[in-house]
């Protein structure tokens, strides 16, 4: 079998560093070896983006083990690889609630060298609270944030052992502020978040780095999802009042938030790309910064009331305010998106 292009770099480097042959393959990355990179979720969305952009990476600096928990959907991520699968990507299955699939993937990796862990795989969840099981919600952890935890516990001793790495997690700006019948997803993310802030003091100590993604909305299958599962949702133990809040206001704005809002999981994954390429990759990343002024009112007022005010005047008082401003930044961003495309050399 033909060696890949990541085989080769790594052989260069023995070439070059022969007193420290051990420590090129699978050791230290001195900016020549490969660094490998472990994705979950790969099936679609950012996951699916990010893989084949950081297998295509024209430096050859990455090799990605995208995973997905269903290999039958592979399809769309071999077909976007192109001539990148099976050289710089390979896929693999993962399923983050099996601690089982989780260490078969590893083991699978030469010398178990996971350089960069994308912990990206992650279920949504939307409505009223009272009309979701605690099974649903229960799988949803398993998944947002014991997955997480799952992985983590695979590879960082690795990690640890050789002092570096980068855990880059794909959180969100609900990570960061709650949100309106976003109740349990929510607080999945600001469970990730929680766990990473605590980790990350430990990881420093060992050099390796944590960085949170907290990207807004992205259009991906993520969304129809969450509406699929919305228009089969049981509604019954829901008042009329909350009813009229859900479906009236909440649902009819996410569709235009999304629209309006929404990026595109290229653009997500070209923002991830740029925190695994820093020097000193940051611990905290929003990848829109429209949803600063969200997040940075959080931190202005720590008794909280300040952005609870925001949100509740926003959504119960001034209603046509809100969906004027989404009508100005729609028009923005329309004429930001061909002022780009008018700029795109041909
Ligand atoms: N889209 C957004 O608006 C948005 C915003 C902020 C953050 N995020 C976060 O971004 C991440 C990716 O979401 P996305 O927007 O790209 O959505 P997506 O297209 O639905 O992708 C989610 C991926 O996670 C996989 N997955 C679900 N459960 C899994 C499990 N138990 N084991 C392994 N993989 C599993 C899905 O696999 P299947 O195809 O098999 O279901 C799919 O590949 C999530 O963590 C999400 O919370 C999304």
């Amino acid at each position: 079998m033909e060696p890949d292009v990541c085989q080769l770099v790594e052989l260069l480097g023995v070439l070059w560093y022969p007193e420290e042959t051990s420590a090129v393959i699978g050791g230290p990355d001195r900016g020549m070896s490969c660094r490998n990179v472990l994705l979950t979720g790969c099936s679609s969305g950012i996951g699916l983006a990010l893989a084949v952009r950081l297998a295509k990476d024209e430096l050859k600096r990455f090799r990605v083990i995208a995973t997905m928990r269903n290999l039958d959907k592979r399809e769309a991520l071999e077909k976007q690889a192109g001539p990148a699968l099976d050289k710089t990507l390979e896929i693999r299955q993962m399923d983050v609630t099996s601690e089982e699939s989780i260490r078969r993937c590893v083991e699978g990796i030469p010398q178990r060298r996971v350089d960069v862990l994308v912990n990206n795989a992650g279920l949504g969840m939307i409505g009223p609270v009272e009309s979701q099981s605690v099974a649903a919600m229960k799988n949803l952890f398993d998944t947002n944030f014991f997955g997480l935890v799952r992985l983590v516990r695979e590879v960082f001793p690795d990690m640890k052992r050789r002092r570096r790495g980068h855990i880059v997690v794909m959180s969100s700006v609900l990570g960061l502020q709650g949100l309106i019948f976003n109740d349990i997803y929510s607080a999945s993310k600001f469970a990730a978040e929680g766990f990473c802030e605590s980790l990350a003091l430990q990881a420093l100590k060992f050099g390796v780095n944590i960085s949170l993604i907290e990207p807004g909305p992205v259009v991906t299958e993520f969304e129809r999802k969450l509406y699929e599962e919305a228009a089969c949702m049981d509604l019954s133990a829901v008042d009329q009042e909350t009813l009229d809040i859900f479906q009236g206001f909440y649902m009819a704005y996410s569709k235009e938030v999304f629209t309006v809002l929404g990026q595109s999981p290229d653009e997500v994954a070209e923002h991830t790309a740029k925190v695994i390429l820093a020097e000193k990759p940051p611990f905290r990343y929003q990848t829109n910064s429209l949803y600063t002024p969200m997040t940075t009112l959080k931190h202005a007022d720590p008794t909280g009331n300040l952005p609870l005010n925001a949100f509740h005047q926003m959504i119960f008082q001034h209603d046509r305010l809100f969906k004027a401003s989404l009508s100005l930044l729609k028009m923005l961003q329309w004429r930001k998106r061909r002022d780009v495309s008018y700029n795109k050399s041909p």
